[in-house]
């Protein structure tokens, strides 16, 4: 069992994305009892909120629904719970370890390392792009995976 904990700021636009489509992957390939996936943001400003129409209706244009969820808090006892914490961004990074303390274990990394590109994923409750947005998610989730295939984490 391989658990991820994706994370962004609210937890309404950038992560509940990323928990979203890396479901979706997951279950085409046929790996769904392999995995725990699950998004929380660094901030509890949208605590209890739904996901954002922007990633909603993104996600629907690809038949993934994100019905039932609704914005959580990174929590300290997070860190123990999964094997896997990713960031979007830098500043997510700082966030997660000012809630969960210094990344002693190696867990903690930003979604597009896993990608050529390491980069920010940026923030679309600013920018309104939830394309460029759901581009950046898909292409992480897909590295993230083949990673996870390659390191022999899965079979
Ligand atoms: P997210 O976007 O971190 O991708 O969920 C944001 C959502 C809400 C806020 C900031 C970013 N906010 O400041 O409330």
């Amino acid at each position: 069992m391989v658990k991820i904990l994706f994370v962004c700021l609210g937890n309404i636009c950038r992560s509940p994305m990323a928990e979203f489509v890396m479901k979706d992957m997951v279950k085409v390939a046929g790996m769904e009892s392999e995995f725990l996936i699950a998004s929380a943001g660094t901030s509890n400003e949208e605590y209890g909120n739904p996901v954002h129409p922007g990633t909603r209706n993104k996600l629907r244009e690809y038949g993934i629904s994100v019905a039932g969820k609704t914005a959580v808090q990174l929590q300290r006892r997070d860190y123990e719970k999964y094997d896997y914490i990713i960031g979007m961004e830098q500043r997510n990074l700082s966030g997660i370890t000012r809630i969960c303390g210094a990344d002693t274990e190696g867990k903690v990394y930003r979604l597009l390392d896993f990608t050529e590109q390491g980069r920010d994923i940026s923030d679309p409750w600013f920018t309104g792009n939830f394309d460029s947005t759901y581009e950046d998610v898909r292409e992480g989730c897909e590295a993230l995976l083949a990673y996870l295939r390659k390191g022999n984490d899965l079979e």
